[in-house]
């Protein structure tokens, strides 16, 4: 293989290189399994990422990954159909019958373009016709079609043989017609045909990119099939949807793949580092979907200190901090925070920490639990997860016997969450406790500081307010 023409482009060299016993248990793994790919707009006419790629796929080939490769029609299918032959309801691409001969040219031209770099690159591969995918003309959308069936037996013996197999987007009919079919639903299609362990959606963006409340975006670390709907129908504060229109019909293929069976879809950028990481780390870099979220909530254990440590100095930036810069999160050093690893829960994301929480009694309020030390990674903030680990500690503070807790903070994001499951002291009960929290903040910043009482009698309905 050329590893030369594997570099990926310069700004991603930033990406840590990936432990070599790490990626030696995924290999181990995935020896067997199989990995589907779709490779769509730019990168096919972007040589350095195409190659990076390809290499990265030659590489899971090496280790006995079986790789398939299903390709869109990149700014050829665009200029081919230009802008205006989108269906007003579905928004699919109408197909004109007359631009047919010029689709399955530019079909054959990309598939020839990818062929031949694997050939340099000393890969070997199979391009497969677009007949393998039977389709069906949908109704009042011309030559576009969609997957009614495929012959996975032609792509199986093509990986089984240790050969990558490219799969063109389009389809044919049962008079052998080709049909124009969305390429994001095909590779989903053929993942879950395959019953895929991986499929990987090369895009141009970094992965879901959802609203991160400070007006900016991240991306979604993951989701599963159920977040999958709850994301499709999320809006924003300003009202717009939170999923674009070029992510649409990813996240709806995706659906389709992981209900179909395969074990995790992921969307990140179409690099042949960024599918690497993905490959081969726990967290990678862009967004995985799975049928059933590998995540659980569970106490903690000594060993998770520097994690939780970790956790807690990223959630201490200018954007969890006051205007005058004080954390919300009360700073705490490793023997401080150790005393509280009895009485705290552990949010983990495939065996990883990624949140915390922990309560304590409070001496002079028999009955009465002190909730502390809320914190959620970065990265894995705005998806539900704080509301989560904060309702599982209410319960375990229920069940251990507290009939109230309360919780001190000066974050508007824990406030409105709060909210919705108790409501601010104003009986003045806890003024002593509240006004020594207060002592850390700055005149003028201390009304902002507010005490949340939550009821854990179970006949008294929880949190004594409706919740959303
Ligand atoms: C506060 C924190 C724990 C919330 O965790 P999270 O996983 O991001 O929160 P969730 O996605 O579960 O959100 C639950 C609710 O919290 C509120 N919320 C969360 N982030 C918010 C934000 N940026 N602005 C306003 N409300 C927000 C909302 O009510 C949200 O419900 P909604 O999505 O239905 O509107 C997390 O942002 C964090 O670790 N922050 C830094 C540390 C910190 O400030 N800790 C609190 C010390 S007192």
């Amino acid at each position: 293989m050329n590893s030369s023409s594997s570099e990926p482009p310069s700004e991603q060299a930033v990406l840590p290189a990936i432990n070599p016993e790490t990626a030696a248990g995924f290999y181990r793994d995935f020896e067997g399994k199989i990995f589907v790919e779709k490779v769509s707009g730019t990168p096919l006419d972007d040589r350095p990422r195409l190659d990076g790629i390809l290499s990265t796929t030659g590489i899971f080939m090496q280790h006995g990954v079986q790789c398939v490769l299903v390709h869109g029609g990149g700014k050829q299918l665009n200029t081919i159909l230009g802008e205006t032959s989108k269906h007003p309801k579905t928004q699919l691409r109408i197909t004109p019958k007359q631009m047919i001969p010029h689709i399955v040219a530019a079909c054959l031209d990309i598939q020839n373009h990818i062929v031949e770099r694997c050939r340099e690159l000393g890969i070997p591969c199979q391009p497969l016709d677009p007949g393998i995918i039977q389709a069906e003309r949908i109704p009042g959308h011309g030559e576009t079609g969609r997957v009614v069936a495929m012959n996975t037996e032609v792509i199986r013996k093509a990986i089984k043989q240790n050969v990558l197999a490219i799969i063109p987007f389009g389809g044919r009919d049962e008079n052998g017609s080709y049909l124009n079919v969305n390429a994001d639903t095909s590779a989903a299609m053929v993942a879950a045909a395959l019953e895929a362990e991986k499929l990987f959606y090369m895009t141009n963006e970094k992965g879901i990119l959802i609203p991160n409340g400070q007006g900016l975006k991240r991306v979604l670390s993951y989701v599963d099939f159920d977040g999958i709907i709850e994301l499709l129908r999320k809006k924003d504060r300003d009202g717009t949807f939170v999923i674009n229109e070029g992510m649409l019909p990813k996240l709806t293929a995706t659906a389709l793949a992981v209900a179909g069976g395969v074990n995790a879809v992921h969307i990140l950028e179409a690099d042949g580092k960024a599918l690497e990481n993905e490959a081969l780390t726990h967290l990678g870099d862009g967004t995985v979907i799975e049928r059933i979220q590998t995540h659980h909530i569970a106490p903690a254990h000594d060993t998770d200190l520097p994690a939780l440590m970790k956790i807690r100095q990223e959630c201490s930036g200018p954007q969890h901090q006051t205007k005058s810069g004080t954390p919300f999160l009360k700073h705490m050093n490793e023997a401080e925070l150790k005393k509280h690893i009895p009485s705290s829960l552990v949010f983990r994301h495939r065996d990883i920490p990624i949140g915390t929480i922990y309560f304590q009694p409070t001496l002079e309020y028999p009955g009465t639990g002190l909730i502390g030390g809320f914190a959620i990674a970065e990265k894995h903030q705005n998806t539900q997860h704080g509301r989560q680990i904060f309702e599982e500690c209410l319960d375990t503070m229920r069940e251990a016997g507290f009939t109230r807790a309360v919780s001190i903070t000066a974050s508007p994001a824990v406030k409105a969450l709060y909210g919705k499951y108790g409501k601010p002291d104003e009986t003045g009960e806890f003024a002593p406790m509240l006004e020594r929290s207060r002592t850390r903040f700055v005149e003028g910043e201390k009304q902002d500081v507010v005490l949340y009482t939550f009821d854990l009698r179970p006949q008294e309905n929880g949190s004594g307010q409706e919740r959303d």
